[in-house]
């Protein structure tokens, strides 16, 4: 059940839920999230369950305020303070040293913990509001089911589960991908996914390096120095991850104009293509999305523009690779994996 304008009271109603262990879908600046009380196993429990996650795989643990921070933490370094005095509230998780009995089943029994202070107005008021009936934080991850495109509209949560769940309307989210991870759960920031915020932004901010260990990806240019032996286990960061149904293939410009040009649709079949390059006169088996040249408006975009294509029907999805440059790190993540996934 979708509430289109949550009132206070809609708010006060949700977080009494989340209170009672049940789970709560609710938008953040980044991504909608499928929440539950971090510290309630049984609820977080739903949340692997309907998610079809396996309960190994981490997660995010939102909080309402810095000071909830005590709650789930210890052994918080100096530069994990300042990133969170700095980007806080925002697309920002920081995975910190756990400890010992809380949140368990959301942290995947791992000895670290995942947490982020959203900005979304609405986010953080419904996080105010279940503080003051006792939950220190909530747990979400993305609110879809697991391997799927993370949803950006609350119509994209309506289509991924029941009826019964409520999902709180908050609009589009801003950013549209996944917050930024990084490590801090040892005496050097590492980056484990990239997002909105970039590794420069935050190494100019703690003027420090902040190494670089992508799970999954090809050899970083940056990596840790003395750490990886003890790198915390990201299991969510599977490769393929990000998927559409359709088949997803990533190539140059100048790659797809070649293609488009030589390849023969078999059939039916219908190729959903996006580019920044405009292709002027494509056959009707082609439907052409225009890719924003700003990175920012590209990310806003690039989930939605997948479940559209899913929509239409698409056989094959072909993507222009995007620029290389620090801005666009996130987005070339999320479609390197949308495009590994068949
Ligand atoms: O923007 C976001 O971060 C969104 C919104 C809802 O806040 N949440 C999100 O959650 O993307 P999810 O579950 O889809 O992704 C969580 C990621 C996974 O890749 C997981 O492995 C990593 O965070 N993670 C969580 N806790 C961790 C931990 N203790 N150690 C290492 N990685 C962790
Ligand atoms: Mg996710």
């Amino acid at each position: 059940m979708i509430i289109e304008h949550p009132t206070d009271r809609d708010l006060l109603e949700a977080a009494k839920l989340l209170k009672n262990g049940f789970l709560v879908a609710f938008p953040t600046e980044t991504v909608y999230g499928l929440g539950a009380d971090a510290d309630n196993s049984i609820a977080v429990k739903r949340i692997f369950d309907v998610k079809g996650r396996p309960t190994d795989h981490p997660l995010i643990v939102h909080v309402a305020d810095i000071e909830s921070v005590d709650h789930f933490a210890k052994n918080v370094p100096d530069f994990a303070k300042k990133l969170m005095a700095l980007f806080w509230p925002g697309p920002l998780t920081l995975i910190l040293q756990k400890r010992e009995n809380v949140a368990n089943a959301a942290s995947g029994h791992h000895s670290t913990i995942g947490l982020r202070m959203p900005s979304h107005p609405l986010a953080l008021e419904l996080l105010k509001r279940t503080k003051q009936l006792g939950v220190f934080g909530v747990a979400a991850p993305s609110a879809n089911r697991f391997g799927r495109v993370s949803p950006t509209q609350a119509g994209h949560v309506g289509e991924e589960f029941d009826h019964d769940l409520l999902i709180l309307n908050g609009g589009s989210c801003q950013i549209g991908i996944e917050s930024t991870i990084i490590d801090c759960s040892r005496d050097l920031p590492v980056l484990l996914r990239p997002g909105q915020l970039s590794v420069q932004e935050l190494e100019l901010a703690i003027v420090a390096p902040i190494y670089q260990q992508l799970i999954d990806h090809e050899p970083s240019e940056n990596p840790p120095p003395t750490l990886s032996s003890s790198a915390p286990k990201a299991s969510g960061r599977l490769l393929a991850h990000y998927a559409p149904k359709a088949k997803v293939s990533l190539w140059s410009a100048q790659e797809l104009r070649q293609q488009v040009d030589n390849y023969r649709p078999k059939g039916h079949e219908l190729i959903g293509i996006w580019s920044q390059n405009p292709f002027p006169s494509t056959p009707e088996q082609y439907l052409f999305e225009a890719m924003p040249s700003n990175a920012a408006l590209c990310a806003h975009e690039l989930f939605s523009t997948l479940r559209n294509f899913d929509k239409a029907q698409v056989d094959q999805i072909w993507i222009e690779h995007p620029p290389l440059s620090p801005e666009w790190q996130g987005i070339c993540d999320r479609l390197k994996r949308a495009a590994s996934a068949q």
